[in-house]
């Protein structure tokens, strides 16, 4: 990565952000692909020690194969707190404690919400937020202990001003920003910061499900972009990256777009 931070207020040094993260491990779940497989290779080339964790565990295990550094890929389901217990255990055997958790497993169903199902609120709500939530917590007594850690939630722009087709999806978002900041404030004593990153339109299979419903609605998205350009997943991965490094060690409670200047809340 390109990218230099300064090194801390006790030497003023300039380091590279590819030693930032040296010594920490990283959780990135729903990382088998998409914005995900790009956030855990940004924080692996940073230094840290990635689980690449994902439903799809095979497929994790081949992304963390192709990692720099220590990496390990971990079957987890983010809606089973036993699978997330599991997961945790297994990444802290064979890796350490968790320093990083990117909460990044997410699902979006697109249609008008007056024709959606009580099953699909159920499921947007269990992944997205729930899921949020019980990873954080499981990470979070190790974190106490330590008095150090990093949580960093992927929201989305959905969620600050809210996405026709995506209404169930936008709230459980919302959620996710609201949790990142009511955690931010309980833990902020404790060494520990809280912030969450908001993809704007980028380029995954879960975009590619709103061209599946409407190629115009698809290409009026990239038009709505200031920059005029749908996002990339290694467009958000420097900013997660960033938000984990000692560089953001003031930084707390705070929602990052990255969204090409879609939104500016
Ligand atoms: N792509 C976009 O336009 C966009 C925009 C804003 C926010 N986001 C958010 O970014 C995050 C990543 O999205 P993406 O676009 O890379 O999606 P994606 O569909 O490409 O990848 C999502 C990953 O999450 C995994 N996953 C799904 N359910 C899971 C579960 N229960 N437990 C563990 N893993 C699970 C999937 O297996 C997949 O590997 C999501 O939270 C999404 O809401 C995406």
């Amino acid at each position: 990565m390109l990218l230099r931070v300064a090194g801390g207020l006790d030497d003023g040094e300039e380091r590279p952000m590819t030693e930032a993260l040296e010594g920490k491990v990283a959780i990135v779940t729903g990382a088998a692909r998409g914005i995900g497989a790009a956030i855990a290779a940004a924080l692996a080339q940073s230094g840290a020690a990635v689980a690449v964790a994902d439903l799809d565990g095979d497929t994790a295990r081949v992304v963390a194969d192709k990692l720099d550094g220590r990496a390990i890929g971990v079957t987890l389901n983010v809606c089973d707190t036993a699978s997330v217990l599991a997961a945790v255990d297994a990444v802290q055997a064979q890796l350490g404690p968790v320093d990083i958790l990117v909460n990044n497993a997410g699902v979006d169903v697109i249609g008008p919400f007056v024709d959606s199902d009580e099953a699909t609120w159920l499921r947007l709500v269990d992944v997205n937020l729930l899921g949020t939530i019980r990873c954080s917590r499981a990470v979070l007594d190790g974190m106490l202990e330590r008095g150090s850690g990093r949580i960093i939630n992927i929201a989305s722009d959905a969620g600050r001003v809210g996405s026709s087709g995506e209404v169930v999806y936008s709230a459980t978002k919302g959620g996710v920003i609201a949790f990142a900041k009511a955690l931010a404030r309980e833990t902020a004593s404790a060494g520990i910061t809280v912030n969450s990153v908001c993809p704007g339109p980028t380029n995954t299979a879960l975009l590619d499900q709103v061209a599946d419903v409407s190629q115009r609605l698809y290409d009026s998205l990239a038009r709505a972009v200031p920059m005029k350009r749908i996002g990339q997943p290694s467009d958000i991965a420097p900013a997660v990256a960033f938000l984990a490094s000692p560089a953001a060690g003031y930084i707390t409670g705070q929602t990052l777009s990255v969204s090409g200047g879609l939104t500016m809340t």
